[in-house]
């Protein structure tokens, strides 16, 4: 009996050893697959982890839409549009390229048109423009442009309402982007220049002061200038002056 026991326990022993072996694997391969499944599962399924996944509003749920308001740019660009393919399409073309053919400059990218203020452009199609001029490095001459203000002898014109949205237009246009140009501006050079009827040349325009109101030290008299000086605060008169000599 006890030699019986003695003989049957190792065999009983190995059999459970085999039988906990194979436990072992299937536990193994058990759990192999479930983390192989819950990492594809949370691949799948977790959003990358971004908070909007988790957040009270389900994913998907349509959003409100937001109210659009109309562009009030858009009437005075549509206007603008309107007194471009009347009044200039024909020579500066519908992509605002200008036709170099016939020695006319281009609009779009233009210095003359991006200019921070409008005040020579407006110049221009008031009075029209002569003589050789720097357009995008290059320099056009040969060409002339007429003036495009309505008047008694010019009905075919433009009201300085309409050149200020034909300007407005051609400032954004073309990958061109400027500030809009306003009747206001339009009809303050007009009174600035009532007694002018030639058109304009280079050299004049470049005399006129971009910036709105302050005039351009090159167009000062020596009196003006020293009054311009004098009217500076004691220290902005300094540091000009240290900056003058070195
Ligand atoms: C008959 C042809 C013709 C028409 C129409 C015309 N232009 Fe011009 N434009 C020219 C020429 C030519 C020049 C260059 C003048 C020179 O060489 O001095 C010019 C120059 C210009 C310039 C300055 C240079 C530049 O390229 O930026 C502007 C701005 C301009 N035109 C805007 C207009 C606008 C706006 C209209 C419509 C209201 C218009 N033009 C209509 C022929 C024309």
């Amino acid at each position: 009996m006890s030699a019986d026991a003695k003989h049957s326990s190792p065999s009983r022993s190995s059999r459970s050893e085999r039988g906990s072996g194979l436990i072992e694997t299937v536990v193994l391969l058990g759990s192999t697959v479930l983390l192989v499944w819950g990492g594809l599962y949370v691949g799948s399924y977790s959003g990358r982890f971004d908070a909007s996944e988790f957040s009270e509003v389900p994913h998907g749920r349509p959003t409100k839409p937001v109210a659009v308001s109309a562009d009030p740019n858009a009437a005075v660009l549509k206007a603008g549009l309107k007194g471009y393919n009347n009044t200039c399409v024909a020579c500066h073309q519908a992509d605002g390229n200008g036709n170099p053919s016939l020695n006319i400059p281009p609009l779009a990218g233009s210095d003359w048109v991006l200019a921070d203020a409008p005040n020579r452009i407006v110049r221009i199609v008031l009075h029209g423009l002569g003589g050789p001029v720097k357009v995008k490095d290059t320099v056009w001459s040969g060409g002339a442009m007429n003036p495009w203000l309505k008047t008694a002898d010019n009905p075919a014109g433009l009201t300085p309402d309409e050149i200020a949205a034909t300007l407005s237009y051609v400032r954004n246009s073309w990958g061109n982007k400027a500030s809009l140009v306003s009747t206001e501006q339009v009809a303050a050079i007009l009174k600035e220049t009532e007694k002018r009827s030639d058109p304009w040349t280079e050299q004049e325009l470049l005399k006129v002061p971009l910036a709105a109101g302050a005039p351009a030290m090159a167009a000062l008299t020596p009196d003006q200038l020293k009054l311009a000086l004098k009217a500076l605060p004691a220290d902005a008169l300094e540091a000009l002056l240290k900056d003058v000599k070195k």
